[in-house]
């Protein structure tokens, strides 16, 4: 259609009309839908923020913060940043309003655009939007594995098809300086052959020529050292744990030992989504750990997972096809675990449940059934599904009703059906 009027939007930036704004209303109702299941309440922050907080958390020495960020200059030498991503804001709110006071373990999810001045095509755009979620407050490898499977489900449920998931770990202040000093000298030897970025950023971020676009220097990248090759105990075993529950959950995932993401808040596991048919612009969806970043913003020491969708990309990947309609939510659950064994039978029955539409919790402090039930109360769910080391052995579960007491036992294999009718009835 021709053009009229004097005035064009920004370029990377446009407009939706109705027919698309249907579609976007749709991906929301999934988005809010899915972390609800998951027990992530939705947090709204500025768009705005200290430019400080950007180059704080993402890091000084990379694309993000290099060049692609909005800034102005506000009153006496302050600067302000659009928001390019939503985790440093997240982290911010949370140490600015003390949440972990009387929530030790934080879950947030949003909605809303993100900014950055990259050169637009098809996939990107200068505004662009985000569905995210973060939890603040663990280390315990399955925070990873749920909020992967958050995301996957959300992916699903809006209906993209063809996806595919890669994990990896970037390691953590343990092992992460002798892989640098590795990869560091690495680069010294291949640096004529190093883009103009990589060369100068080859003494201060090697790890940044990891993620660098550059042709020849992802070739060098992917000759050289990686990050899995000099991990510490913990971050392998935290690797080896969340590939576990992955498995566990049949979460079908392969192993990129290049991918380190472009941020350098990450320690420990990152992973990333890329969707069929988007060309060159194939990253569906990222995340992983930043268990150092509540700290370094001036917060207590706590583990910390997140991961965001584009939501262009998104609807690039379902184009042609019809998002269908969110469901009514079920009821609300919890599932109390009596030790390893029944934590693992807990946390499979927990994703199986949130897909058949219930919102499920559980613990992951290995706190005891008396504080468990204590949450739950707290937490006002309709029933509590119990797995002690005595229904571990019977094949059996235990679902109490909060509501009468009343504790009823059935056979492990008709935990959904059973609670899909006596929430129903
Ligand atoms: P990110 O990988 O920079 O991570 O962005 C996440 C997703 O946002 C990308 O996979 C992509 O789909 C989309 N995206 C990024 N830039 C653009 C763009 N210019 N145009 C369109 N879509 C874009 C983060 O933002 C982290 N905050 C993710 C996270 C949350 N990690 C932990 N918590």
């Amino acid at each position: 259609m021709a053009r009229i009027g004097k005035y064009q939007a920004v370029k990377g930036m446009g407009d939706s009309f109705p027919e698309e704004s249907g579609r976007w209303r749709a991906l929301e109702n999934w988005a809010c839908s899915v972390a609800g299941r998951f027990g992530y309440g939705e947090i709204r922050t500025p768009l705005v923020e200290p430019t400080e907080l950007f180059v704080r958390s993402i890091g000084e020495e990379t694309d993000i913060v290099e060049k692609e960020m909005f800034t102005f200059p506000g009153s006496g030498n302050k600067s302000f940043s659009l928001r390019p991503e939503g985790t440093a804001g997240v982290v911010r709110a949370c140490l600015e309003g003390n949440v972990f006071a009387s929530n030790p373990l934080a879950r947030y999810f949003y909605l809303g655009p993100m900014f950055r001045r990259e050169r637009p095509q098809a996939g990107r755009r200068r505004q662009f939007h985000q569905f995210g979620a973060e939890a603040l407050g663990s280390r315990h490898p399955a925070l990873d594995a749920e909020l992967i499977d958050l995301l996957l489900l959300f992916l699903e449920e809006c209906g993209l098809t063809g996806w595919t998931l890669a994990v990896n770990s970037v390691g953590c202040p343990e092992c992460r300086p002798a892989y640098r000093e590795r990869l560091g000298r690495y680069l010294e030897e291949v640096e004529e052959k190093l883009c103009d970025n990589c060369r100068r950023r080859r003494e201060t971020n090697p790890l940044r020529a990891l993620d660098c676009k550059n042709p020849g220097c992802r070739k060098l990248a992917a000759a050289g050292p990686k990050p899995l090759d000099s991990l510490c105990p913990d971050c392998s075993s935290h690797l080896a744990a969340v590939r576990e529950l992955l498995t566990g959950l049949d979460l079908p995932f392969s192993l990129d030992p290049l991918m380190v993401r472009g941020l350098d808040y990450y320690t420990s596991l990152v992973f990333e989504v890329t969707g069929p048919a988007l060309g060159a612009q194939d990253a569906v969806a990222g995340g992983g750990r930043y268990d150092n970043l509540v700290g370094e913003l001036g917060g207590p020491d706590l583990g910390a997972a997140g991961f965001s969708v584009g939501l262009e990309r998104l609807l690039l990947g379902l184009a042609g096809k019809e998002i269908p309609p969110v469901p009514a939510p079920a009821g609300r659950l919890y599932l109390a675990a009596v030790g390893p064994e029944s934590f693992r039978s807990q946390f499979n029955l927990l994703s199986r449940l949130r897909r058949r539409g219930f919102t499920a919790l559980t613990d992951y402090g290995k706190r005891s059934l008396k504080a468990q039930m204590r949450e739950a109360n707290k937490l006002g769910v309709d029933r509590v599904v119990i797995r002690g080391p005595e229904e571990l052995s019977a094949g059996t579960v235990k679902i109490k009703d909060m509501e009468s007491g009343k504790e009823t036992t059935v056979p492990e294999n008709e935990t959904i059906t059973s609670l899909t009718r006596c929430i129903s009835s």
